[in-house]
């Protein structure tokens, strides 16, 4: 088989910009390294950076393909590769930071960024889960060790990150406040939510309280608002002032608390540990909506509005 003949469909960029300069084009078919698995892309999930690198490319300079979530099937392994074989069905958010090039037929990945994909989730709820699901797994469980018990506050508990960390943190045993709009709050008690406040008509302050932990995903004024809500020894992890820790550090410093800032990382570990509790039956992703491949730039529409409850997921037609 002479692989650098085939080709594959992708939705390329070749400028920054707004949602149509996503633009589906024929490329050649990536070919797996060492230690590489080439993984036949079967739904790619949906994410705010996605939109954000689209239009000012943060991490990487045009021409590329965004995307990091994916779901699929090992098509091919490279050369040293003991842990998957053609035909496993994996999912991950390979690369991260860097490109993976997701919104596309096939990608290639480190496999030890891939895990076995939860066998009770379609490939298109698999693809809702990696980037959202890590990042609410690294920041309550890898930083703060959320145990039994604890009082965890979740911003935007109806969002990608939000809404999986609700269902972590209960998995955990926690005590959960989230913050949503009142269309959300049927959703979120569903997912296990033990208070919901409207943050559109009510004042988070004067309803939770002795936080052990909050995690971030609003930023502005939530940062202050939320550290003076933490207990004493509690820890505010924010996942939006990534690029701001200094600036973060000085509020929790002035308001006597903890704050760290989280980018999320490739982690098989955190993605074993996510397919067993969807496995388990304590958590499952919620689709917002599904767009096939070719219509990124209206799933990206969609996503910038800041007021889907769940994921967007692409699929990828054969
Ligand atoms: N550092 C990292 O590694 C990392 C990883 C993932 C995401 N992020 C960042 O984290 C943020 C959230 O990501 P996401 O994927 O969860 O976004 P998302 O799914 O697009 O978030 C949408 C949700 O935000 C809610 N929302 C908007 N404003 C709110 C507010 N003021 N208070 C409470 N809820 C509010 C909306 O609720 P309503 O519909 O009720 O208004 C909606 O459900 C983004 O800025 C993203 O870039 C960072």
């Amino acid at each position: 088989m002479d692989r650098m003949s085939e080709h594959m469909r992708a939705m390329r960029q070749q400028v920054l910009g707004g949602p149509e300069v996503l633009l589906p084009v024929e490329v050649e078919r990536p070919v797996p390294g060492p230690t590489e698995v080439l993984v036949e892309v079967h739904a790619a999930g949906v994410n705010p950076v996605d939109w954000t690198v689209r239009r000012h490319g943060l991490f990487l300079t045009p021409p590329y393909t965004v995307g990091w979530d994916v779901s699929g099937v090992v098509a091919a392994v490279g050369a040293g590769v003991t842990r998957f074989q053609a035909g496993d069905e994996v999912y991950g958010m390979p690369h991260f930071p860097r490109a993976a090039g997701g919104y596309a037929e096939y990608v290639t990945a480190p496999s030890r960024h891939l895990a076995r994909k939860p066998a009770a989730l379609s490939h298109v709820e698999a693809a809702a889960l990696p980037l959202a699901g890590l990042t609410a797994w690294q920041a309550l469980v890898d930083t703060a060790g959320v145990r039994t018990g604890d009082r965890v506050l979740v911003h935007a508990a109806a969002g990608g990150v939000g809404h999986l960390a609700v269902q972590i943190a209960k998995a955990r045993g926690a005590y959960v406040v989230a913050t949503a709009s009142v269309p959300r709050h049927e959703l979120l008690r569903g997912w296990g939510a033990d208070v919901c406040v409207d943050y559109r008509t009510e004042d988070f302050t004067a309803v939770a309280r002795d936080m052990d932990v909050v995690l971030d995903t609003v930023g502005g004024d939530y940062e202050e608002r939320s550290l003076g809500v933490l207990r004493p020894d509690g820890l505010l992890v924010s996942i939006v002032a990534v690029f701001a820790a200094q600036r973060l550090a000085a509020k929790a410093q002035a308001a006597g608390r903890r704050a760290v800032t989280l980018l999320v990382e490739p982690d098989q570990a955190g993605l074993a540990g996510i397919a067993a509790l969807a496995d388990g039956g304590q958590l499952k992703p919620l689709v917002a909506a599904v767009f096939p491949l070719e219509e990124a730039g209206r799933a990206h529409e969609l996503g910038e509005g800041g007021h889907t409850a769940g994921k967007i997921v692409l699929t990828v037609a054969r």
